[in-house]
């Protein structure tokens, strides 16, 4: 089959062949046709090496598709299920999964390290994240396959395996956003978008999204920010509408130490930081023992938007349903595999919320 390799981290090319194989379905896997992915930053961090990824590995971490084989001891899965992965599956068994924190389930987290479910010419080779959706199939655990209605489109499915659940969820889960408060969104890509749409849910009155690009700040408007602006206007905004004191929540989703700290800076006395975006990890924040100490802001990080993805896939396409998320508009660009690469060039010059590769 085909499939986007990356070969080794540094690589600014992924190379799309088609001599890929998934290994047999053993026990508890499910094999899943992928029908559509999303193109996220974390892809593109996991070949600059922001991200951990053994390779080679077939990347891609935002997928949707067609159950096509289950192993033994299937329970929750048959052959036609249409299904969202996930590339951080939660085993429903473990300390974290039952005290309420799925999310941080470390139960699979090895495998992606470990587990080589593709062959490339005969040889094993690894999935991103234990996934890997930039190829027509992938071998998932049971409980990284999620099901959904038959009727949701996979384009908009795909992204809901990641970007918006990690956008949303910072939102709904790691800081559930107050009505009527401010907030400020950095970055505005597939998950701050998403972010910025979460918040417009959950009552939020004023939400300023930060961008440097121009398009990204219309874009912010339509999908609900009150106000965008460019980095070097935050400052006279925040003075505007929060009269300096700063936002009730911030949510950094660019995934670097300059606008961690713009974000922290930002926040409110008493409020709440969440940091979303994945930064490298040289790259170093520093606070001042006092400012911790006497801002008393909740400083947080989220991973997979703090997700309960059993609960929270299916609620974020209800929300879908009921026309208060727009999917279909955060996707700017359709494409084929052969094009993953324009796809990360688009992404880096900003001209794209999310992009979303589907296969026939
Ligand atoms: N926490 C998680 O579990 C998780 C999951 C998925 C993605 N992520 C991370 O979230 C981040 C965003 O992902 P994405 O797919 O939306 O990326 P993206 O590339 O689509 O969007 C990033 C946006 O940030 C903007 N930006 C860049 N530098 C900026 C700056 N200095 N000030 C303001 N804006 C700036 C870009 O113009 C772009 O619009 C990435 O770091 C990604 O790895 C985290
Ligand atoms: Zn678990
Ligand atoms: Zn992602």
């Amino acid at each position: 089959m085909k499939a986007a390799v990356l070969h080794e981290i540094g690589a600014d090319k992924l190379d799309v062949r088609d001599d890929i194989a998934s290994s047999p379905v053993t026990d508890g896997k499910v094999k899943i046709r992928i029908k559509a992915t999303g193109v996220c930053h974390s892809d593109l961090s996991a070949m600059n090496g922001t991200i951990p990824c053994p390779v080679p590995a077939v990347l891609g971490h935002e997928g949707a598709g067609e159950v096509i084989e289950v192993g033994a001891g299937v329970k929750s899965l048959a052959v036609g299920d249409h299904v969202v992965v996930c590339w951080s599956p939660q085993c429903g068994h473990c300390k974290d999964c039952v005290n309420g924190k799925p999310h941080l389930c470390m139960t699979y987290m090895m495998d992606a390290f470990m587990d080589a479910h593709f062959t490339m010419g005969g040889e094993p080779i690894f999935g991103m994240a234990g996934a890997g959706t930039f190829a027509e199939e992938l071998i998932v655990p049971e409980d990284g396959a999620i099901k959904i209605d038959a009727d949701v489109p996979f384009d908009v499915a795909s992204l809901v395996g990641c970007g918006v659940m990690t956008g949303a969820g910072a939102v709904m889960n790691a800081s559930k956003v107050q009505p009527g408060s401010s907030v400020l969104v950095i970055g505005c890509g597939g998950v701050g978008i998403s972010a910025i749409q979460a918040a417009k849910i959950c009552g939020a009155a004023k939400i300023v999204a930060v961008d440097m690009v121009d398009q990204k700040l219309e874009w912010a408007k339509q999908f609900g920010a009150t106000h965008a602006v460019k980095p070097e206007d935050l400052s006279a905004t925040s003075l505007a509408l929060t009269g300096g004191a700063g936002f009730d929540y911030a949510f950094e989703v660019v995934g670097r130490s300059d606008t961690i700290r713009t974000a922290y800076d930002n926040t409110k006395r008493g409020g709440t930081t969440v940091i979303v975006g994945v930064g490298r990890a040289e790259d170093m924040v520093s606070f001042s023992a006092f400012e911790l100490f006497y801002n008393e802001k909740n400083l947080r990080g989220t991973y997979y938007g703090s997700a309960n993805i059993r609960r929270d896939f299916p609620l974020l396409l209800d929300l879908w349903r009921s026309g208060q998320l727009d999917l279909e508009g955060m996707i700017t660009r359709r494409l084929n595999l052969e094009q993953i690469n324009d796809a990360f060039a688009a992404m880096q010059s900003g001209e794209v919320i999310r992009q979303v590769i589907t296969f026939d």
